[in-house]
């Protein structure tokens, strides 16, 4: 198949917390146990941030590692963009942050909130950024702490959430490899299953706010459930058709880690066998925008994938978003 690119990943870089919570962890936190937190989720461990620690910083170490791979220095990045829900303060971007720790001065600096689809719609906006020549060299990163906004009071939500940032360079194409695609879409009229309702002007923050718990993130697991395996089944099957490509040419797919039993789902979809399928929510729980690029840049660690191999990544999040890029790498 011959593909046409715009851009293409020279980069890529994750960073984590040292700090780990285990599921046994949390039997001394909430009533739960290991067995139900694995057998529901996939989850044995997450890292969580240290005191003082701020989404900036995990976003600025994972970059420094993706610029060193690519052979970027700070002053060629034209635009640093940052998928999160959770930046160091409500505004200005966490993007602004990073490009000053960095000391990146030449670059346009902003997030997008998209939750964990955030990534993927950073990666769509870098894409199309080279394609039309504006600019060369932008700097894509998903970063959360989304143990900052967890309820360590609600079984239900906080086994679920961990820290960690991944980034990736993409720069003009070589022509032999690349984005081949993406795809992004948005369902608003689910908005209210997965949010963080306090400190919005809705409910600006307030003693009563805080005293609801209304500045911890609330999911109705089940309809999120639901509406992430139909979502991210789709976006696969349409960027697949879309690009005129089987999934058996695929070498890895690569999803939102938020549950295995979605990602099995997804991979039964689209009828890719597991073995291609990227998972580690078994270290790192669901860290929202941070979960694909994480993956992403630990599956190059590890040399599992390789260069000119063809790469799915599919995610869904609070939006309702959803969204998918395919790449050769
Ligand atoms: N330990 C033990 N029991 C628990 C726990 C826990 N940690 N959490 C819930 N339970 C209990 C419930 O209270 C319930 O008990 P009950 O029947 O007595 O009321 C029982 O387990 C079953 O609860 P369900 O919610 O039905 O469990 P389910 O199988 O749906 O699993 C889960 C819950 C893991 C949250 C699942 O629904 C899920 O993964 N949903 C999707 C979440 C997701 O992907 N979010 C991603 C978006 S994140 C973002 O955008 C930032």
């Amino acid at each position: 198949m011959n593909y046409n690119y715009d851009s293409m990943i020279t980069g890529v870089g994750f960073a984590v917390p040292e700090k780990v919570l285990t599921n046994k962890d949390f039997e001394e936190i909430v009533e739960t146990s290991d067995e139900w937190i694995y057998e529901r989720t996939g989850m044995k461990e997450r890292h969580i941030g240290e005191e003082g620690m701020v989404t900036s910083d995990l976003c600025t170490q994972a970059s420094l590692i993706a610029m060193e791979r690519a052979k970027v220095s700070a002053d060629q990045i034209d635009a640093i963009i940052i998928g999160t829900i959770t930046g160091d303060v409500s505004f200005p971007a966490t993007a602004c942050y990073v490009q000053d720790k960095l000391n990146a001065d030449n670059a346009v600096a902003f997030d997008i909130s998209a939750a964990c689809s955030g990534f993927l719609y950073a990666i769509e906006i870098a894409d199309s950024f080279i394609a039309s020549g504006k600019y060369k060299t932008v700097l894509v990163i998903g970063g959360e702490m989304l143990s900052r906004v967890t309820d360590y009071e609600d079984r239900r939500t906080c086994v679920l959430f961990g820290d960690g940032a991944g980034a990736a360079i993409l720069q003009p194409s070589d022509g032999e490899r690349g984005i081949i695609n993406t795809y992004t879409g948005t369902d608003g009229h689910l908005a209210d299953l997965l949010n963080m309702p306090g400190g919005g002007s809705k409910h600006p923050a307030s003693h009563e706010t805080v005293d609801q718990r209304m500045h911890f993130i609330k999911m109705a697991g089940q309809e999120v459930f639901k509406a992430a395996v139909k979502t991210m089944g789709d976006a696969a099957v349409k960027i697949l058709k879309d690009s005129d490509t089987n999934s058996s040419e695929l070498k890895w797919l690569i999803t939102h880690q938020a549950n295995t039993r979605i990602i099995r789902a997804t991979a039964k979809r689209i009828k890719i066998p597991i073995e291609k399928v990227y998972i580690n929510i078994h270290k790192y729980g669901n860290t929202s925008a941070a979960s694909i690029p994480i993956a992403l840049a630990e599956a190059v660690e590890e040399g599992a994938l390789v260069k000119d191999d063809l790469c799915l990544l599919v995610s869904f999040g609070g939006g309702f978003t959803y969204g998918a890029v395919l790449f050769k790498y």
